[in-house]
């Protein structure tokens, strides 16, 4: 099924949303493949945040981001990748509905707390560059499936 990389920022690990962002998602249904705390360096950063070198923002993202450890995350599941950017809510906080993990957790759009992939290609070259050969997580079965799933 399709995957998506999901990421509690440094900020959201600091503040002790990590179990709150992770049964977010499992509540909604879907199921986590892959998941490992780093603490990645400036160069990582700045792999991962490439498309927006060149914003005035950039610096301090690379600085935020690279601040201390996150927990990057595979997660699977039927339109994963969209829903996923659902659940997390609008880039800045002051724009997500209440509801969503931004809306009700953060307040400035520098510091907040989660990151997801925004389309499926997106989220294979992150999952490829956070997991390496892990990028398509641990294969195994759940037997609330057929609850969650009707086919
Ligand atoms: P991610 O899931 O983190 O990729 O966020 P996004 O896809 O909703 O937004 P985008 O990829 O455009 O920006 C990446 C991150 O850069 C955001 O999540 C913010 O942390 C940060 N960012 C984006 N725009 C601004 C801005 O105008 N000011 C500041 N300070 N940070 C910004
Ligand atoms: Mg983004």
């Amino acid at each position: 099924s399709e995957l998506t990389f999901i990421m509690v920022k440094p900020d959201g690990v600091q503040r002790g949303l990590t179990g709150e962002i992770i049964s977010r998602f499992e509540r909604r249904g879907f199921k986590l493949v892959n998941l490992k705390m780093v603490h990645a360096s400036k160069e990582h950063i700045e792999k991962h945040y490439e498309d927006l070198a060149g914003k005035p923002f950039y610096p301090g993202l690379v600085k935020y981001m690279s601040s201390g450890p996150v927990v990057a995350m595979c997660w699977a599941g039927k339109d994963v990748v969209k829903q996923g950017r659902i659940l997390l809510g609008a880039t800045n906080p002051l724009a997500s509905s209440p509801g969503t993990i931004r809306g009700d957790y953060a307040i400035d759009v520098g510091r907040n707390i989660c990151h997801g992939s925004d389309a499926v290609e997106s989220a294979k070259k992150e999952l490829e560059l956070w997991f390496g050969q892990e990028a398509a997580g641990i294969q195994y079965e759940r037997a609330i499936d057929q609850w969650v799933y009707e086919n």
